[in-house]
């Protein structure tokens, strides 16, 4: 049987996605199911549960294919390079996408604008300030809809509030954004640097013991739903007190 758009809104609710929240999705479609209507199903699922006072966000990513040898990211035309359903999204009415060139992040509902608006000052993709900062200070919420933990896009910028010193790199590359007006805005980064990302996914049993991570089925998908505002605050904690280097390794502390 096809998963319908009722299938996915309900398997949201129990999975505990609610009204007015702020969600950040990272998803796999085909981890669904054969999805009736494709990735506009998925995302008008979201919004049902959501309701126009709550806001989706997804990242459009471009990191690969923005960089010194092709600096320009154009914000109506550069691909997102994480999947269909954000590839879908950052097109669809209502939906607003961030100026950066590596790390835009598309959004659509009540906090929008609040959220995506000065990505283009950022040097770095997620600096304290930043629109996955300011997710993280209203205590959004983190979807892995069928994919793993470490695609965990929140994380690196936790690294650079840490601050890890040696997640991002010393010199900047000269990138350009363009933004929807077709104005070319000038836009240096310093890029992430070291292979950190395969081991995010190790958190999940931290995540589970902070209580801030819900695991639960929709469609075919086997999802979590983490609080970011905990996860960022204990995952700190741990860079500065037990291990800078966490996510150089797969190991976990003995206690946390
Ligand atoms: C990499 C990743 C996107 C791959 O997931 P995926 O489901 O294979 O790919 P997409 O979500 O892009 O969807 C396209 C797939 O859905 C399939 N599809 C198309 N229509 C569909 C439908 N109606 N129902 C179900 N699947 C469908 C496509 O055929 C394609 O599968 P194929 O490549 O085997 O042909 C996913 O595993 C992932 O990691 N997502 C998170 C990415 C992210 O946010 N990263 C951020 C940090 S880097």
């Amino acid at each position: 049987m096809d998963v319908t758009r009722t299938i996915i809104a309900d398997g949201l609710r129990q999975l505990g996605v609610r009204p007015g929240e702020i969600l950040l999705l990272h998803s796999s479609l085909k981890s669904l199911g054969r999805v009736e209507g494709g990735p506009q199903t998925l995302i008008a699922a979201i919004q049902d549960v959501l309701t126009p006072d709550g806001t989706l966000v997804m990242p459009t990513l471009t990191w690969d294919t923005v960089h010194a040898k092709q600096p320009r990211f154009d914000v109506r035309t550069s691909p997102s390079r994480v999947g269909l359903v954000t590839e879908t999204f950052r097109t669809m009415p209502g939906v607003r996408r961030s100026l950066h060139p590596t790390h835009s992040l598309a959004a659509w509902g009540r906090l929008r604008d609040e959220l995506l608006d000065g990505h283009e000052t950022c040097t770095s993709a997620g600096p304290l300030g930043s629109p996955y900062h300011r997710i993280v200070e209203r205590r959004g919420r983190i979807l892995f809809l069928g994919c793993r933990l470490s695609s965990n896009t929140m994380m690196h910028c936790v690294e650079e509030w840490a601050p890890v010193p040696d997640s991002l790199t010393a010199d900047t590359e000269p990138l350009e954004v363009v933004d929807y007006d077709g104005r070319i805005i000038p836009s240096p980064q310093h890029r992430h640097a070291g292979a950190r990302s395969r081991h995010y996914a190790k958190m999940a049993p931290l995540f589970e013991a902070w209580g801030c991570m819900v695991s639960g089925r929709v469609g075919e998908a086997d999802c979590r739903l983490v609080d970011s505002a905990i996860m960022a605050e204990r995952t700190l904690r741990l860079l500065r007190e037990w291990d800078r280097d966490l996510f150089t390794h797969d190991r976990l502390p003995p206690t946390a």
